[in-house]
């Protein structure tokens, strides 16, 4: 019988999740795609959407960017995909930490791992204060975000004051992170497993080291501290498939986040293997068990 396979994505046409359904395609199995934000459930039928799925498991390459109320949604959603048996890599739980930036903040340094130091609070009167605390030189990310979107570093009293205003009046939780100088490099990993399989520097003309933003890639032999400390970050926060950026700061290497839906077409740039092959035949390796 001929297999098939799911990738849930909010983009079907993403060349990324191109580039997957060609490696699973060219292992004899079939694609589709489930799009969360078009999820119609209803709660006799909605398993079996899932019922042909073999081996019983999905690549999850996103979720898509929404509010709140629908982040919850779309990663109940997933939960109920795993309640009918199949297994998401990553997994729900993974989803749900590694893309809430003060999550992963909170699992990091509960298990020991260098992250910079970091405070979140709602009101933005007590966030002003933070700012003072954390040395009036900060990153002010968003809870729920990628690529160096929407992400500021706040350097003046008054703007910062002016932004966290702002921003307050927007219902925003304020996630502020004291500035690291990493002097505009930073370094990812593709960890698969248990295994750091891939990573480059990211050289950028600022602070913000997103390809994204403008950075440029560049080879790294990975040494056995950072696979060492790649993996344990992304075992942390429970992902399997995860991008890891670390910056080399002046007290040593910090872990400032962990991508569940790691991109890997400018990682490919600088390295011989054929990651998307590699990412699929994890992936099957941890449907198949
Ligand atoms: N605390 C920090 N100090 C200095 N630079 C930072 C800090 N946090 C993030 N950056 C820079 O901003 C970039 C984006 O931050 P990151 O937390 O990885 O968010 P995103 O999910 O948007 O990639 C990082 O790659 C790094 O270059
Ligand atoms: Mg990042």
């Amino acid at each position: 019988m001929k297999k098939n396979s799911m990738i849930i994505t909010p983009k079907p046409n993403d060349p990324e999740v191109q580039i997957l359904a060609k490696e699973l395609e060219k292992k004899g199995i079939s694609v589709e795609y489930f799009v969360p934000a078009e999820t119609i459930v209803d709660i006799d039928t909605f398993w079996e959407r899932f019922d042909h799925l073999d081996p019983r498991g999905a690549l999850v390459r996103g979720f898509g960017a929404a509010a709140t109320q629908k982040i919850f949604f779309r990663l109940d959603v997933l939960s109920a995909i795993e309640e009918f048996g199949i297994t998401l890599i990553n997994s729900r739980e993974s989803l749900e930490i590694a893309s809430d930036k003060f999550l992963t903040s909170i699992f990091l340094k509960n298990h020991k791992i260098p992250t910079p130091r970091t405070i979140i609070c709602e009101d933005a009167v007590k966030a002003l204060d933070n700012f003072d605390i954390l040395g009036g030189d900060v990153i002010l990310k968003p809870l729920y975000g990628s690529k160096g979107i929407g992400i500021t570093r706040l350097n003046d009293k008054a703007f910062a004051e002016n932004v966290i205003y702002t921003l307050g009046e927007l219902n925003e939780i304020f996630y502020l992170q004291e500035f690291v100088n990493h002097y505009n490099r930073d370094i990812r990993v593709l960890v698969l497993g248990d295994e750091a399989v891939a990573g480059m520097y990211r050289i950028a003309d600022n602070w913000k080291t997103n390809i994204y933003a403008g950075a440029k890639m560049e080879k790294i032999k990975l040494t056995k501290e950072l696979k060492r400390l790649a993996v344990k970050a992304a075992q942390v926060v429970k992902t399997e498939i995860a991008g890891v950026d670390i910056i080399e700061s002046e007290k040593g290497l910090q872990v400032i986040e962990v991508n569940s839906i790691p991109g890997f077409t400018a990682l490919q740039k600088v390295v011989n293997t054929n990651l998307a092959e590699k990412i699929i035949d994890f992936f099957l390796k941890k449907i198949s068990k």
